[in-house]
């Protein structure tokens, strides 16, 4: 990482980094840096004698309200980005996964790109529980439909387990991660969504004492539980 590029994610604005550098307040190595463009990886950076740290990854969660996108930017409509704190959207973390606008719940962030590419990838089959509202009540049928496999045009979905929790709720733990999935299986076997909410994601529940819009930093048992779930080792 540059040197500037390390002290402004430090809290610097760029114009002060250089400021910083020029005036010799920022040692690397122990030695004044003289190049705010220097590389500095590995080097123990001081700035006024005290050490700056490197940003670590972001790992966050969100309870999702309804009624905003999950992208990161929109012109127009409320992203479930803005309402992560400003410290964290500064390092520009990305939503895994995507929830409709209409659905609540879960929602991960996170800038570890590998991470973040498996927890989404069909290949590692992470499971997304979610609860549903439903037209009627499902039977023993239908749950045998949604494990055998839904077709649809052009595929099958895999094996989807649903449990019954009581009249017209359900959950549903899917590992696919298709478009519009949980609704689409729901509907196909007769029992449209009314209202959806994720629940969990490799491992890791929503906190629920969370309240719709809030969002915390992942636990590291929550973070090792992703990792584990993505098969990845974590470093
Ligand atoms: N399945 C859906 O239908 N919608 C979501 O937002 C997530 C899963």
């Amino acid at each position: 990482m540059r040197l500037d590029k390390l002290l402004t994610s430090a809290g610097l604005t760029r114009a002060q980094a250089k400021r910083a550098v020029a005036a010799g307040r920022v040692t690397v190595g122990g030695v004044p840096a003289r190049d705010a463009g220097a590389h500095v990886d590995g080097a123990s950076v001081l700035l006024d004698g005290r050490p700056v740290s490197p940003p670590g990854e972001i790992y966050w969660m969100l309870n999702k309200p309804a009624g905003v996108l999950t992208a990161v930017r929109d012109g127009r409509e409320a992203t479930a980005f803005a309402l992560l704190p400003e410290a964290v959207r500064r390092q520009i973390p990305s939503p895994v996964g995507r929830l409709d606008k209409d659905v609540t719940g879960l929602l991960i962030f996170t800038t570890h790109g590998e991470l973040l590419h498996r927890l989404i990838s069909p290949k590692y089959a992470v499971k997304k529980v979610y609860i549903a509202r439903v037209e009627g009540t499902p039977d023993e049928a239908d749950a045998q439909r949604l494990t055998a496999g839904v077709a649809f045009a052009g595929f099958t979905s895999r094996p989807a387990r649903l449990e019954v929790l009581g009249e017209g709720l359900v959950r549903l733990t899917v590992t696919e991660g298709r478009y519009h999935e949980v609704k689409r299986l729901l509907a196909a076997v007769g029992h449209p969504v009314l209202a959806l909410s994720r629940e969990a994601m490799g491992g890791v529940r929503l906190d629920e004492t969370l309240g719709a819009g809030e969002s915390r930093p992942l636990t590291g048992a929550e973070i090792d539980a992703l990792f584990r779930a993505a098969r990845l080792e974590r470093n």
